[in-house]
């Protein structure tokens, strides 16, 4: 069923465009003002920045267009895009994609409730399981760029599910792939699972 849907996002191309290919060494230089927030290879300090070491350059580009055009709301990073181009865009995205990115820790309390989840779904509700587009070890598929989430902090993926869950993060494509996932998400489960994503490799 999985693979279906994989395919089936690919043929609707809600993916998004194919965008310019990026140059790792050219965005490293491009980057230094992300690495305050970010850190400077990608993996961020502060739980509430998101790590993009490791992430999918796809993935990457598609969030960098989004939140130049607003598309994505992201307050802190306001002005910070403007002046980049497609290819500076496209460069920095290939940078972090090359960098490797950092594993946290699950607590221990919610670890099993989490990976039932992201194993599992919640196949009484229609919900399927996280494994199916993001990978069985977090590693996401870059080419179909579904992003990487193994390790990522857990605060953020809070914010992210419930971003998604309230209709504050819009930018999963026409068919609202994850804010009808995560509209069967209740704040417990978004703990659970946000926090065995946090120790997921
Ligand atoms: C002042 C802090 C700050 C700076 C500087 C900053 N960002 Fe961000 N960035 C954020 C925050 C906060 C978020 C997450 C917002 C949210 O919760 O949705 C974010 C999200 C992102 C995302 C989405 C990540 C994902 O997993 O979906 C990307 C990509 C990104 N930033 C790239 C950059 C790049 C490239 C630069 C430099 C040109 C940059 N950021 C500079 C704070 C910052
Ligand atoms: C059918 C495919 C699919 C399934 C199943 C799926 N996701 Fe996603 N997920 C996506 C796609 C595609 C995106 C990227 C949306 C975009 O382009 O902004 C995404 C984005 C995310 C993000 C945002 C990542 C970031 O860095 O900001 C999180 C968190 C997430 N998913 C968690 C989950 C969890 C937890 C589950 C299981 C409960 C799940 N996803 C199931 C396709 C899927």
């Amino acid at each position: 069923m999985n693979k279906l849907i994989v395919s089936l996002l690919l043929t609707l191309g809600i993916t998004g465009v194919a965008h310019a290919a990026g140059d790792a060494a050219a965005g490293q230089a491009k980057a230094a003002v992300c690495g305050a927030c970010h850190g400077p290879d990608g993996n961020s300090m502060a739980p509430n920045f998101p790590k993009l070491a490791g992430q999918g350059e796809r993935y990457l580009n598609k969030q960098l267009h989004d939140i130049k055009s607003g598309k994505r709301q992201v307050l802190e990073m306001t002005g910070l895009l403007t002046n980049l181009s497609d290819q500076d865009m496209a460069d920095i995205a290939a940078y972090f994609a090359s960098q490797k990115g950092s594993v946290g820790a699950a607590d221990p309390k919610v670890v099993a409730r989490g990976e039932e989840l992201f194993r599992g779904g919640k196949l009484d509700q229609g919900m399927p399981a996280c494994t199916g587009c993001h990978s069985p070890s977090g590693t996401g598929n870059a080419a179909a760029g579904f992003p990487h989430l193994g390790g990522q902090h857990a605060q953020y993926v809070v914010k992210q599910l419930t971003d998604f869950r309230e209709g504050n993060r819009t930018n999963d494509g026409d068919t609202m792939i994850m804010r009808s996932i995560a509209a069967k998400l209740s704040n417990k489960d978004i703990e659970a699972v946000s926090s065995y994503i946090q120790g997921l490799h």
